[in-house]
Order: C-alpha cells, then sequence, then structure tokens
C-alpha cells in the first residue's frame, strides 16, 4: 500500500522528465529550423507533448505497476469487454467444445484442471502445473504465462491489465 505514493512520485517525475525532455526537442527544432517554422512550431508543440507524455507515464508505471496489489476480487469483469481481450487469445485457441488449435479448447476452462484436455497434447510443465483454473489462478496466470509456468507452450507475453484479465475471465466464464 505505501508503493502508491512512492508510485505517484514516479509518475509525476517521468511526467516531468517527458515534459521537460519534450520541452527540449520541441525548442531545439523551433531554434534550429528558423523563422520558417514560426507558424507550424506553436500547433506542433501541444500535439508533441501530448503523446509523448502518455508513453512516458506508461513506461513508468510498468515496473511499479499498482496490479501487484490488485485482486480480482476488487475487479469487475465485463464478459463483453472479455470477448473483444478474448481476440488476442483467438490466434490460438477458441471457445468452442473440443476444438484444439495451437492452444487447447477454452470452453469450460473456469474450473477444469490444467492439462485436462484428453487430446491435446500439453507440455509437462502444463500437464504436471497441478493447477485448477479457478477465476484466481487464472487471473494470476494470464499476468505472466511463463512465470507461472515455466516451460509453458504458451508463447503469450501475458495481459497486464488487471482489467483485461476480470474481463477475459468473465467472457471464459460464459463459455461453459
Ligand atoms: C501463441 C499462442 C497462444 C496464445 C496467444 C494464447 N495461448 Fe493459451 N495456450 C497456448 C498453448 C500452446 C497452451 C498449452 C500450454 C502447455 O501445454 O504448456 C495454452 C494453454 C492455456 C491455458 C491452460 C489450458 C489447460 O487446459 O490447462 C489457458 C487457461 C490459456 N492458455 C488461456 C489463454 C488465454 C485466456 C489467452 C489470451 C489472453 C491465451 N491463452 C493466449 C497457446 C496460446
Amino acid at each position: 500500500m505505501s508503493s502508491v505514493p512512492f508510485a505517484r512520485l514516479l509518475l509525476s517525475a517521468a511526467i516531468l522528465t517527458g515534459v521537460a525532455a519534450c520541452g527540449g526537442d520541441t525548442s531545439t527544432s523551433t531554434t534550429t529550423s528558423t523563422t520558417t517554422a514560426e507558424t507550424t512550431a506553436p500547433a506542433a508543440a501541444p500535439e508533441a507533448t501530448a503523446p509523448a507524455a502518455v508513453p512516458a507515464t506508461e513506461t513508468a508505471a510498468a515496473p511499479a505497476t499498482p496490479a501487484a496489489g490488485v485482486t480480482l476480487a476488487s475487479l469487475t469483469g465485463d464478459a463483453t469487454k472479455g470477448e473483444q481481450v478474448f481476440g488476442q487469445c483467438k490466434t490460438c485457441h477458441v471457445v468452442e467444445k473440443g476444438v484444439n488449435r495451437v492452444g487447447p479448447s477454452l470452453w469450460g476452462v473456469v474450473g477444469r484442471k490444467a492439462g485436462s484436455i484428453e487430446n491435446f497434447k500439453y507440455s509437462p510443465a502444463n500437464k504436471n502445473s497441478g493447477f485448477t483454473w479457478t477465476d484466481e489462478q487464472l487471473f494470476t496466470y494470464l499476468e505472466a504465462p511463463q512465470k507461472v509456468i515455466p516451460g509453458t507452450y504458451m508463447a503469450f507475453a501475458g495481459l497486464k491489465k488487471p482489467q483485461d484479465r476480470a474481463d477475459v475471465i468473465a467472457f471464459l466464464k460464459t463459455k461453459a
């Protein structure tokens, strides 16, 4: 919990840095591009500031992410949004019963034992994980699959946003 003000500090620092860096850039380019740029420079400046500041904030937030403290219980999953999030899983999974692709069918996955689809060739890591795919287990797993099950065949970086995970879990629950 004490990490929150610290994270804020980091964020403000990042924003300041971002803005400062950006201001620097802008003034440099204004100076170098001489008087012809006078009309374009003021218009470009606010534009340049905004996108630069946003990624800077995100990058700074990533390591000190509040996600560490976010529990699934504190979130409300939205199945409709979750269907969109599931777009990221679709390259490898479908939610139709008995249809395996690169990954196993995710029909009825919530509550299922890990590695339990008969005709899917799991990694030993997944098969022997001993997991049951409860909401909570999925919430943890989907943040960083390769960390939670080292050796998994699932080549997916993870859903960093807790809300995305809550949403996709809500969606998966409707497919059972
Ligand atoms: C690049 C392909 C790929 C993507 C993208 C992907 N997965 Fe997977 N997933 C796999 C593979 C392959 C496995 C089997 C892992 C193993 O056997 O080690 C798997 C396994 C799983 C399992 C365990 C199933 C079981 O029966 O034990 C769950 C749950 C899962 N994926 C959910 C998701 C969700 C949700 C997403 C999207 C947010 C997703 N996956 C994205 C390939 C993928």
